[in-house]
């Protein structure tokens, strides 16, 4: 029986807890330590992290108690249009960073990716219901356009002043589960800017002339992460030399790498993996520069199931040498000013690392960064398996789990992954062994 027994434990503990958000994050980190029974030293761990200072961070989000850090590992050997760029990559998982310079240092042979991307465009959506006769709505609505964009650039002097600002006016009759609607794309060029805040401000303020044009009435009035105007490309060519290994020649890699990408045209299970592998990349960066990655994994998935059958946001196949194409498509909705990616500190460091000067350029970084990513997991897969690679990274974080150090974090690891047995059971075994504990 523990001596003394805090009020708060004879309490039930309540989440509900009354005006959290008014408090500091001291206040609140107080509170959280309570109700978890956090120590004081694990309080401490995550009340500051990093280069982000506490206030910084409670401006971003609600009811901040702290902050959390990854690493930031960075992948070399990419040239994109003939530059080069080290990319940041922020991830946990081990063997991402790895794959991605791997791929980018074979593509070098051929002169690495070159890529391109849309306009800025995203496209704002604003739904209109009760609209009596659709057709007519529509035909009002366009003849309107002119006027509806100069209100729409009005609202935002800023962006026109950059050279972006509301571009077109899309009227599109929708039959739904509760019957016929309009919905109205406005399509804004958001230039250096994810564009978020500019699209929804535009289409809130247009809303109230919509209903007056049509006689129905708006519901939604957001942007679509489904970007399609904002397209980024890259392509790359990996030549049979570069790729062949002692155990298989560039051919054999190459056709094995084609039925990978066969795979995951045919088949939805694989397709998912393959895209995934894409964002592994395309995440890393995306986070290291503090943009949203929801809305890119979310234009991403959807662009690839655009045709209605879930399909490889890449594609390969062979050129006339023989040689392995891989080309990447999607949409990327990614900023360099604006939201966190000003504000984070770090964010600014890895902005800095890329020298990327434009919104556009750091799409097209994403897009070659995406294409190594997967033709590395392609390459891997096809030939020896991810598991050497991976489990050897993960074998020493296992190790050091099953409390090896210095020098014996990388003998029990070596001896698990020959082993092909990366568990901590069999670490600890090893380490007894390796210190004389067993016989
Ligand atoms: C793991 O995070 C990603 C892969 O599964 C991607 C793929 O299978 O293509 C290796």
């Amino acid at each position: 029986m523990p001596s003394a027994i805090r009020f708060c434990d004879l309490m039930e503990k309540k989440s509900a807890i009354p005006e959290f958000y008014k408090k500091t994050p001291a206040e609140r980190l107080a509170l959280v330590k309570d109700f978890a029974g956090l120590s004081d030293e694990e309080a401490a761990m995550i009340q500051k992290t990093g280069a982000l200072e506490l206030d910084s961070a409670n401006r971003m989000i609600e009811n901040v108690v702290g902050e959390t850090q990854l690493p930031i590992g960075i992948a070399t050997n990419f040239t994109i249009n003939g530059k080069d760029y080290l990319i940041p990559m922020a991830i946990e998982e081990p063997s991402v960073v790895a794959a991605a310079s791997n791929a980018a240092r074979l593509a070098r042979p051929a002169g690495g990716f070159t890529t391109s991307a849309d306009e800025p465009v995203m496209i704002g959506q604003i739904q209109l219901v009760g609209v009596k006769d659709a057709e007519a709505g529509r035909k009002k609505i366009l003849a309107e356009k002119k006027n509806l964009l100069e209100f729409a650039n009005s609202l935002d002097a800023p962006l026109v002043k950059f050279g972006g600002g509301a571009r077109d006016l899309e009227v599109r009759a929708i039959d739904s589960i509760r019957g016929k609607m309009l919905v109205v794309h406005l399509l804004v060029d958001c230039r250096d800017a994810m564009g978020a805040n500019a699209v929804n401000t535009m289409a809130e303020n247009l809303a109230p002339k919509l209903e007056a044009l049509t006689g129905g009435e708006t519901r939604l009035r957001i942007i679509s992460n489904l970007a399609v105007k904002r397209l980024a490309r890259a392509k790359a060519v990996w030549t049979k030399e570069a790729l062949k290994t002692e155990e298989f020649t560039g051919e054999k890699v190459i056709e094995r790498v084609l039925d990978a990408y066969a795979l995951a045209d045919a088949d939805p299970y694989r397709c998912a993996t393959h895209n995934k592998g894409i964002m592994n990349g395309i995440d890393a960066l995306v986070l290291a520069t503090s943009n949203d990655w929801r809305a890119i994994e979310a234009g991403a998935h959807a662009y690839a199931a655009m045709g209605g059958k879930y399909k490889p946001l890449t594609k390969y196949y062979k050129n006339e040498k023989g040689d392995l194409v891989g080309e990447i498509e999607l949409p990327m909705a990614i900023g360099l000013i604006g939201g966190a990616t000003r504000t984070h500190p770090v964010a600014q460091v890895c902005v800095k690392i890329l020298g990327v000067k434009t919104a556009k350029e750091l799409a097209e970084v994403c897009a070659a960064v995406g294409l190594a990513q997967n033709f590395a997991a392609l390459r891997a897969l096809a030939t020896v398996g991810i598991q050497k690679g991976h489990m050897a990274l993960h074998a020493r974080n296992i190790a050091v789990m099953a409390g090896a150090k210095g020098e014996m974090i990388d003998v029990v690891a070596k001896r698990m992954a020959d082993e092909r047995k990366v568990r901590v059971d069999r670490a600890k075994e090893i380490l007894e062994e390796l210190l004389g504990k067993k016989k």
